[in-house]
């Protein structure tokens, strides 16, 4: 039997998570050297914003927030809640590079990019942990359902 639309966007989803924590590590990884030309971090904010916009599409349009809550409705509202994160995480992280305004000293930059991308690294961290989740209990209900 093939998987399901929902099952190969749950994978979707999971491989996203994992594109986006690597993406993470790399732009720690800089901020915490502090060194190198500040563009190659803003490049990569760019690239995490980008890339969370998709991720972000994903899950609203096929994902655990559609078809897949048809089979485990009692979620609906966690889902919901999950989704209402989504503009707001979007926004923060395109101000993420903005600290670079001709002004601002070097050391200042990187201290100011680092501790906004902590904060912001945090606030998604905890978004991704919850969805993973109730990825997994969406995703149970549904293999329980066809036994
Ligand atoms: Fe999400
Ligand atoms: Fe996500």
């Amino acid at each position: 039997m093939s998987p399901d639309p929902s099952e190969l966007t749950f994978h979707k989803i999971q491989e996203q998570h994992r594109r986006l924590a690597d993406l993470l590590k790399r732009i720690e990884t800089l901020l915490e050297r502090r060194s190198g030309p500040p563009q190659e971090v803003v490049q990569l904010l760019g690239q995490l914003g980008d890339q969370l916009v998709k991720h972000f599409e994903t899950e609203e349009t096929g994902g655990y927030f559609t078809e897949a809550l048809l089979h485990a409705p009692q979620l609906v509202a966690r889902a919901n809640a999950l989704m209402l994160q989504h503009p707001k995480m979007t926004q923060r992280s395109r101000e993420l590079g903005g600290a670079a305004d001709p002004e601002t000293s070097p050391e200042a930059w990187w201290e100011q990019t680092r501790e906004r991308f902590a904060a912001f690294r945090a606030e998604l961290h905890e978004h991704e942990r919850a969805e993973d989740g109730l990825i997994q209990e969406v995703y149970m209900r549904d293999i329980g359902s066809h036994d």
